[in-house]
C-alpha cells in the first residue's frame, strides 16, 4: 500500500497529524489529488455550494445587497472545490456586484478542472499568498475548509496526555501512542479543556494562526463568512457528547468511523474549534457578526425575496420544475440536517462591520477586544 511506503521512509510510524495530511494531499494518492469529484451527488458528501445551486444564488443576492453600499466586491472562495460556490456567483451576465472573484484551492487536480470551468472568468491559484490583496472591499467565503485541515488526534491516559500516531502493522495500519508534544496539553489548557481519562479529541495547532493571515491579507474592508461543522472549545471537548472525538470519515454517503481503512479513497474530518476562529478575529481587531445556523443565515441574506423574485413562492403553480426547486432549497434549510448541523460564522473588519451586520438584519456588533495580541 502506498501510505506503507511514506510511513517506512518517516522511520515507520507518523501522527496522526502527518498520516492525516497524506491521506487527504499526498500529491498523487491523497483524497483531494483527485480530479474525480469528491462531493456532490456523485460524490461521498455533500457540501451546501454543490446540494444545492440555491445556495450561490442567495448569496448573489446579499453581495448584490452588499455592493450596492460598498461598491464592486472582491468575492474570493477559500477552498473551492470544483468552484461551485463562484461558478453559482458568476452564472448570470450581469455581475457588476464583482469587481474580481479568486477562487484558492490546493488541489492541482480540482484547480485544472476549475481553469476549464471558469475560462478566465475568475483568477483561480494555490494559496492566498499568491493573489494581490483586495484594493475594493471584499468577501470571503470558506466553505469546510478548517474540517477538511490535518488534525493531531489525543487521548487522555490516567498518567498524562498521550498523542495517536499511525504505524504499519502485519499488512494492515495500526494505532500507536507517544507522550503528547507539549503545545497539545497548552492548546487545552488555553482553552481551559480537561479531558476524561480514555478521552480522545483532535486538535488543530494551526487554525488560529490561519485566519490571523487570512484576516490580515482581507484587510479592514472585508467580511468573512465560514461555513463548517463545528463547536466552541466547551461543547466539542466536552466527554459527554464527544468521547471519541469529532473525527469521522466519509464514502459514497457513509459514516464510518475507521480512519485508518483505505487511505486516500475516503474524506476524513474533524469539527473546527469556533473559538480559534474567534480568537483570531479578536487579535486582529475584528467584530463578531453571529454565528448562525446555515438555515438562519441564508433567511437573514434574503432566501424568502429569491424565491419570490423566482416564481417558488406561495402563489407558485405546482409543476415539477417548483417542486424540485423547493425540495432544494428545503435541503439548506433541513432542520434535522444541513440547515442546521452546518454553521455559518461572520466576522468583518471594523470598517465595515457595521454595514456588514445590517445587511443581515443585525443590531451594531460590539467592538472587538484590542486588536495586536501575539499570534
Ligand atoms: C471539504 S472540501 C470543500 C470544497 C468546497 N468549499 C465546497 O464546500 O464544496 C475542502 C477543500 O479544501 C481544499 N483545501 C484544503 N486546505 C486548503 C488550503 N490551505 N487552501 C486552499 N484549499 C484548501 C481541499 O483541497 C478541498 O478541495
Amino acid at each position: 500500500m502506498w501510505v506503507e511506503v511514506e510511513i517506512a521512509k518517516h522511520g515507520g510510524a507518523l501522527s496522526f497529524h502527518d498520516f492525516m495530511e497524506l491521506a487527504l494531499y499526498h500529491p498523487r494518492h491523497g483524497y483531494y489529488s483527485s480530479s474525480r469529484p469528491r462531493y456532490g451527488r456523485g460524490g461521498d458528501y455533500l457540501t451546501a455550494p454543490t446540494a444545492s445551486a440555491w445556495y450561490a444564488a442567495v448569496h448573489r443576492h446579499w453581495l448584490i445587497r452588499l455592493a450596492a453600499v460598498l461598491g464592486p466586491l472582491t468575492v474570493v472562495d477559500v477552498a473551492s472545490g470544483d468552484g461551485s460556490y463562484l461558478a453559482g456567483l458568476l452564472e448570470r451576465e450581469t455581475a457588476s456586484f464583482l469587481d474580481r472573484a479568486v477562487s484558492v484551492e490546493r488541489s492541482d487536480a480540482l484547480r485544472a478542472v476549475q481553469d476549464e470551468r471558469f475560462a478566465g472568468a475568475a483568477e483561480v491559484v494555490p494559496s492566498l499568498q499568491e493573489a494581490l490583496p483586495p484594493k475594493s472591499a471584499a468577501v470571503l467565503h470558506l466553505s469546510e475548509l478548517y474540517d477538511a485541515m490535518p488534525v493531531h488526534r489525543v487521548v487522555q491516559r490516567d498518567d498524562g496526555l498521550s498523542e495517536m500516531w499511525v504505524a504499519a502493522g502485519d499488512g494492515n495500519l495500526v494505532w500507536q501512542e507517544r507522550a503528547a508534544r507539549p503545545e497539545l496539553g497548552d492548546y487545552l489548557r488555553r482553552h481551559g479543556v480537561s479531558l476524561e481519562s480514555g478521552q480522545i479529541a483532535e486538535i488543530d495547532l494551526h487554525a488560529c494562526s490561519f485566519h490571523r493571515r487570512l484576516l490580515r491579507w482581507a484587510g479592514v474592508r472585508a467580511a468573512v463568512l465560514t461555513l463548517d461543522y463545528g463547536y466552541p472549545a466547551g461543547r466539542l471537548y466536552d466527554s459527554r457528547g464527544r468521547r471519541s472525538g469529532s473525527l469521522a470519515c466519509y464514502r459514497e454517503h457513509r459514516l464510518t468511523r475507521d480512519p485508518l481503512a483505505v487511505p486516500g479513497e475516503q474524506d476524513l474530518t474533524a469539527h473546527v474549534n469556533w473559538d480559534d476562529l474567534r480568537h483570531a478575529a479578536e487579535a486582529e481587531g475584528w467584530h463578531e457578526v453571529g454565528l448562525y445556523p446555515l438555515a438562519e443565515l441564508l433567511v437573514r441574506a434574503g432566501l424568502t425575496e429569491v424565491v419570490e423574485e423566482c416564481g417558488l413562492g406561495l402563489a407558485a403553480e405546482i409543476d415539477g420544475a417548483t417542486y424540485r426547486n423547493r425540495q432544494e432549497i428545503k435541503r439548506l434549510l433541513d432542520p434535522d440536517g444541513m440547515g442546521s448541523d452546518l454553521k455559518v460564522l461572520v466576522q468583518a473588519g471594523p470598517e465595515v462591520a457595521e454595514l456588514v451586520a445590517e445587511s443581515l438584519g443585525n443590531p451594531v456588533p460590539p467592538p472587538s477586544r484590542e486588536a495586536g495580541s501575539e499570534e
